[in-house]
C-alpha cells in the first residue's frame, strides 16, 4: 500500500493523485461493461490497474481491452496481468486513434487527470474520444471537481454522480447517440 501511495506521489505531475481510486470508483467506472456480448474496450491512464482489473473480472470472453500508460513506474504491475484480452500501449492517450478506426469502440474509461492537460489538448483528446466511440458507445471519466464544461459541447448526453473516494470523486458518463 505504501509502496504504491509512493508511486502516485512521486509522479503527481502525471498522476494528479495521491494514490489509486476507490473500489467504489472502479465498480462504478465500469457499469457499462457487459460480459452478456464482446466489446472493444479502452482505458486510458491505467496506473496501477486497479479499475483495469474489474474491467478484466466484467469483461466477455471474446472482449478485447487495451490500456494507456505513459509512467514506467506503473509497467511491471501492469506487466504482471495474464490475460490474453488484455493489451497495454506504452503511449500517451493523445495516440489513441493512432489504434483504432473510428467508430469502432464501446466502452472508454479514463483516470486521466485532465484537469492539469493544456486546454486544447484537453479538447483534442476528447474529440478523438468522441469520433472513435460508436454509436451508443459510451466515455467515462472521474475527477475531483465539478467540470461539466469539459465535456458538455462534445458529447451527446452527460450524467454525473458522486462517489465516495478520497477525495470525493465526480464520475462523468458521456454518450455518443449519433
Ligand atoms: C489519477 S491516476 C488514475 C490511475 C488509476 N486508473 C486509478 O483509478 O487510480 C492517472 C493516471 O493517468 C496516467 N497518465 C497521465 N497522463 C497520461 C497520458 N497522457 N497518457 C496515458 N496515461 C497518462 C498517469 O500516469 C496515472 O497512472
Amino acid at each position: 500500500m505504501i509502496s504504491k501511495a509512493l508511486s502516485y506521489i512521486k509522479n503527481i505531475k502525471t498522476t494528479g493523485a495521491i494514490y489509486e481510486s476507490s473500489r467504489f470508483v472502479s465498480r462504478n467506472i465500469t457499469n457499462e461493461i457487459n460480459n452478456h456480448k464482446p466489446q472493444i474496450v479502452i482505458e486510458l491512464g491505467a496506473g496501477s490497474g486497479n479499475i483495469t482489473e474489474r474491467i478484466l473480472s466484467k469483461l466477455h470472453p471474446d472482449s478485447q481491452l487495451f490500456c494507456f500508460e505513459i509512467e514506467p513506474q506503473f509497467y511491471a504491475k501492469l506487466e504482471n496481468i495474464k490475460d490474453s484480452r488484455f493489451h497495454l500501449i506504452k503511449e500517451s492517450a493523445a495516440d489513441v486513434t493512432k489504434y483504432f478506426d473510428l467508430s469502432s469502440v464501446d466502452v472508454i474509461i479514463s483516470g486521466l487527470p485532465l484537469s492539469l492537460f493544456d486546454d486544447s489538448d484537453r479538447r483534442q483528446l476528447l474529440n478523438d474520444c468522441y469520433s472513435l466511440l460508436k454509436k451508443g458507445g459510451v466515455f467515462r471519466q472521474f475527477l475531483y471537481s465539478l467540470q461539466k464544461n469539459y465535456f458538455m459541447p462534445i458529447f451527446d448526453r452527460m450524467e454525473t454522480s458522486l462517489e465516495m473516494n478520497l477525495p470525493p470523486a465526480v464520475l462523468y458518463s458521456c454518450y455518443k447517440l449519433n
